[in-house]
């Protein structure tokens, strides 16, 4: 019976603060009936309306409900007060993955395989349930009590349609539209472009692919795009595309201006190169080039035990 009733702030030990977004504020809580620890976000309803962010709150707690895999955060459970939503996720102790790679500058080849491989599982997962995720970075993959990846922030994801699926498959050469030269001209301030004749997008510059920049259009795609930034920045430390400010990050994306560091392996360079291509139907992953067992089978995972990852101990301490 009691876990019927909705949840409410006074069951709660609110501790200290453990996120903070534009939107909302994630603390450590304590529920006090169960002693259990979960992390509960905070959104001020006042500035949700004010910001016109209904349908991404509502869109963020669909997806969160809809998920249930163990490399992502969980939504137990969500209640609301005059002032404020509440929705109470698993707590991921060990903090964020980039704080890992600060710390060990870089990774070496194992850890590097390792978490890429989780993510690929993770994503595996995330694209069969037809959702994208849109905004992955090191920042959003956190570390749980044994030192598996947790991905959260689903404030820019999208459930597709059939019709969005339909749309995604027919489209070819939209990501064209514009040039590099247009885009010079028009430089954009931000990722957060206006929403044009696709989605609306908010994204982070340094993981964002070429066809949201050229189109504004996001795609499972788009999300493997982010994945060869990230594998990249596990073995250099660095990003891949660099600037002194976005705008130019943009325009090495839309180049593909970068550079492959000389001491790396020649597996991980041919990994890298199959997931950063310009064309979102050529990037190893997709559906066009043979989906995730390509992805899979691809050497850089030669060691990857795929089916014991979920249960086993990972290569990297807290
Ligand atoms: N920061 C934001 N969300 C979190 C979570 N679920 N666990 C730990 N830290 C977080």
């Amino acid at each position: 019976m009691a876990s019927h009733t909705k949840k409410k702030r006074s069951d709660f030990i609110f501790g200290i603060l453990i996120g903070e977004g534009s939107f909302s504020t994630v603390y450590l809580a304590k529920e006090i009936n169960t002693n259990r620890e979960c992390a509960v976000k905070v959104l001020e309803k006042s500035h949700i309306l004010k910001e016109k962010k209904e349908k991404y709150v509502t869109r963020e707690k669909d997806i969160l409900l809809k998920i249930n895999h163990p490399f992502f955060i969980k939504l137990y459970f969500t209640f609301q007060d005059e002032g404020n939503l509440y929705f109470g996720l698993s707590y991921a102790s060990n903090g964020q993955l980039l704080d890992y790679i600060k710390k060990l500058g870089k990774f070496d080849l194992e850890i590097s395989r390792y978490y890429s491989a989780e993510i690929v599982l993770a994503l595996e997962y995330l694209h069969s349930i037809n959702i994208i995720h849109r905004d992955l970075k090191p920042e959003n993959i956190l570390m749980n009590e044994g030192m598996h990846i947790q991905i959260t922030d689903f404030g820019s994801a999208r459930i597709l349609s059939e019709e969005d699926l339909k749309d995604i498959d027919e489209s070819t050469t939209s990501e064209k539209n514009l040039s590099v030269e247009e885009e010079t001209a028009h430089a954009p301030a931000t990722v957060e472009r206006s929403f044009t004749r696709r989605h609306s997008f908010v994204g982070t510059a340094q993981y964002v692919s070429p066809e949201v920049l050229n189109s504004n259009f996001s795609c499972f795609s788009s999300d493997l795009w982010a994945l060869g930034c990230m594998v990249y920045q596990f073995l250099t430390g660095l990003h891949p595309f660099t600037g002194r400010h976005e705008y130019e990050i943009f325009q090495r994306i839309l180049r593909l201006e970068y550079k492959m560091p000389d001491d790396l392996d020649d597996c991980s360079k041919d990994f890298i190169e199959k997931i950063l291509v310009l064309d979102r139907k050529k990037r190893l992953g997709c559906k066009e080039m043979g989906g995730y067992n390509s992805l899979k089978s691809h050497p850089f995972f030669a060691d990857i035990k795929w089916e014991e990852l979920v249960t086993c101990t990972p290569p990297l301490q807290p």
